[in-house]
C-alpha cells in the first residue's frame, strides 16, 4: 500500500507544505487584529509562551501518530488501536477531525474569495474600469458565489495532482513568494509617518495583563488554529513525511516558521494601523480600544492604501495578493483531509474524490453564502471555539494515554535516533499525557 501513497520528497518540500498549512489568514489577519484588540505587546508575549509550549507539543502529536499511520486521520488513529472501543473512539476523532477540516474550508473559501476580489480591485481602478470597481467593492451574492467557486476550484485543482506534484510544488513556490511581498510591504510601512508608535504598542509590552483570563484563552485559540490543529490536517501531512526525517526538529521549524510570520504579520498591520491614524483614518476610540475589529482588514487597511494615491493601489495589490497566497497553502490541506480519507476507504482515484468532495464542500459555502448572517459565524465557533479544541485535545489523549510509551518512542527514534536521551522525551511524554489536554480543556470550558 505505501508504494501508491505520496510522500514529500523532500525535507524542505514538507516544511513549506506545512508551514504552508499553517501559515494563513490566522496569521496575517488573525493574529494581528488579536494583538490589537488584546493590549499589543503582551498578547504578543503570551502567544509565543503558549504556542512553543503547549501548540508545539500538541502538534507533534499529531505528527507522529500520521506518520506511524502511514495513513489518512482514521486509518492512522485506529491503527494506534487494540480494542474495539478504542478504535471506535478512533474512528471519531479522526473523522470528526476531518468534517472540521472541511467546515473550516467552507467558510475560509468565502473569506479568500473576498481576498480575491480586493486583490483585482485596484487591477480595475488602474485599467480605468469604474464599473467592475464597483461591482467588486459591494458585497454581493453573485460576487461571493463567484469568487468563492473560483478559489475552491483553484484548492481543488492542486489537490487533485497529488502530494509531491500539487501540495509539494505549489507550497514551495507560494511560500518564498508570500514571505517576499511580506517583507517589501513592511519596508515600506516602517517609513510612513506615525510607524514608529505603532512599533512600540507592539513590541512594549504592559504586564499588568499578562495574566488576563481572556487574553490566555484567546492567545490559545489562536495558536491552535494557527498550527491547524484539530482537523486532521497535520495527521496526514505527517502520514507522508519518510521515516528518514526526524519529526522533532521538523515540527519545530513548522512552528518556527508559522510563530515568525505571525510575529512579522503584526510589524507590518499594527505599524499601518498607526499610519492610517496618523493619516486621519479612524482607528481608536477616545480610550484607546480598537473601533473596527472585523473591519480592519476591508475597511482600514484599504483606507491606508487609498489615501496614497496611485502607489497605493500597487500596495493594496500586493497585500491582497500576499492574502490570496497564504489562504490557498491553507485550504489545500483543510481539502486534503477528507481527500486523503476518501481515496484510502472507497475505490475512488485522487481526482474523482477531490471534484467530489470539493464538489460537496462548495454546497456548504453556498449554503453559508446565502445564509450568510446566520450561518457564517455558526460554522467559524462551532469549528474553531468547539471541534479544533476539543479534536486536539482528543489526540493528546490518544498519544498519551492509548498509545504504548516504548511503541511510542521507537515512532520518534526513527530518523532521530538519539531521542531516548533528549530534552524532548524527557519532557514532552509527561507534557503530552497531562498538560496538554488539561490546558486545553480549561480553555475550552473558559471559551464557552
Ligand atoms: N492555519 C491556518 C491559518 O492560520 C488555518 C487552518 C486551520 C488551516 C485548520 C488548516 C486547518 O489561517
Amino acid at each position: 500500500m505505501s508504494s501508491v501513497r505520496g510522500e514529500f520528497s523532500s525535507r524542505f518540500g514538507f516544511i513549506m507544505a506545512a508551514a504552508g498549512s499553517a501559515v494563513g489568514l490566522g496569521n496575517i489577519w488573525g493574529f494581528p487584529t488579536q494583538t490589537a484588540s488584546n493590549g499589543g505587546a503582551a498578547f504578543v508575549l503570551v502567544y509565543l509562551v503558549l504556542a512553543f509550549c503547549l501548540a508545539y507539543p500538541a502538534l507533534m502529536a499529531e505528527l507522529v501518530i500520521g506518520r506511524h499511520g502511514q495513513a489518512n486521520a482514521v486509518s492512522s488513529l485506529q491503527k494506534l488501536s487494540k480494542n474495539a472501543f478504542n478504535k471506535r473512539f478512533a474512528f471519531a476523532v479522526g473523522f470528526g477531525g476531518i468534517i472540521c477540516a472541511g467546515l473550516i474550508l467552507s467558510f475560509y473559501a468565502i473569506v479568500a474569495g473576498w481576498m480575491f476580489t480586493a486583490t483585482l480591485e485596484p487591477i480595475t481602478k488602474l485599467a480605468n474600469m469604474p464599473d467592475a470597481t464597483v461591482w467588486l467593492s459591494n458585497q454581493s451574492l453573485a460576487r461571493d458565489l463567484i469568487f468563492t467557486s473560483i478559489f475552491v476550484i483553484l484548492t481543488i485543482s492542486i489537490i487533485s495532482k497529488g502530494v509531491e506534484n500539487g501540495i509539494e510544488k505549489w507550497s514551495k513556490r507560494l511560500m518564498p513568494a508570500l514571505l517576499g511581498i511580506l517583507f517589501l510591504l513592511i519596508a515600506y510601512v516602517l517609513i510612513q509617518d506615525g510607524a514608529s508608535e505603532g512599533l512600540k504598542a507592539y513590541l512594549v509590552p504592559d504586564f499588568s495583563s499578562i495574566l488576563d483570563p481572556e487574553l490566555l484563552v484567546s492567545a490559545l485559540g489562536q495558536a491552535f488554529f494557527s498550527l491547524s490543529l484539530g482537523t486532521s490536517v497535520m495527521i496526514i501531512y505527517g502520514s507522508y513525511i519518510s521515516r528518514q526525517e526526524n519529526l522533532v526538529s521538523l515540527g519545530a521549524y513548522v512552528t518556527l516558521i508559522d510563530v515568525f510570520i505571525a510575529f512579522v504579520a503584526g510589524l507590518l498591520i499594527i505599524p499601518a494601523m498607526y499610519v492610517a491614524q496618523a493619516q486621519g483614518v479612524e482607528i481608536f476610540s477616545a480610550n484607546g480600544q480598537l473601533l473596527s475589529e472585523d473591519t480592519l482588514v476591508f475597511q482600514v487597511l484599504p483606507a491606508l492604501f487609498d489615501s496614497m494615491g496611485d502607489v497605493g493601489l500597487f500596495v493594496g495589490f500586493a497585500f491582497f495578493a500576499l492574502m490570496s497566497i497564504a489562504a490557498l497553502t491553507s485550504s489545500i490541506s483543510m481539502l486534503e483531509a477528507p481527500v486523503s480519507y476518501a481515496v484510502e476507504r472507497f475505490a475512488l482515484s485522487r481526482l474523482q474524490a477531490t471534484w467530489v468532495i470539493g464538489g460537496l464542500i462548495s454546497v456548504v459555502s453556498f449554503t453559508i453564502i446565502f445564509n450568510f448572517s446566520d450561518l457564517f459565524g455558526f460554522v467559524v465557533s462551532l469549528t474553531t471555539q468547539f471541534g479544533q479544541p476539543l479534536i486536539g485535545m482528543l489526540c493528546c489523549v490518544f498519544v498519551g494515554w492509548i498509545w504504548q510509551r516504548n511503541n511510542l518512542l521507537t515512532e520518534i527514534k526513527n530518523g532521530y535516533p538519539e531521542a531516548d536521551n533528549s530534552f524532548f522525551w524527557k519532557v514532552w511524554p509527561w507534557y503530552i499525557k497531562f498538560v496538554c489536554p488539561v490546558a486545553i480543556a480549561l480553555v475550552f470550558i473558559h471559551s464557552q
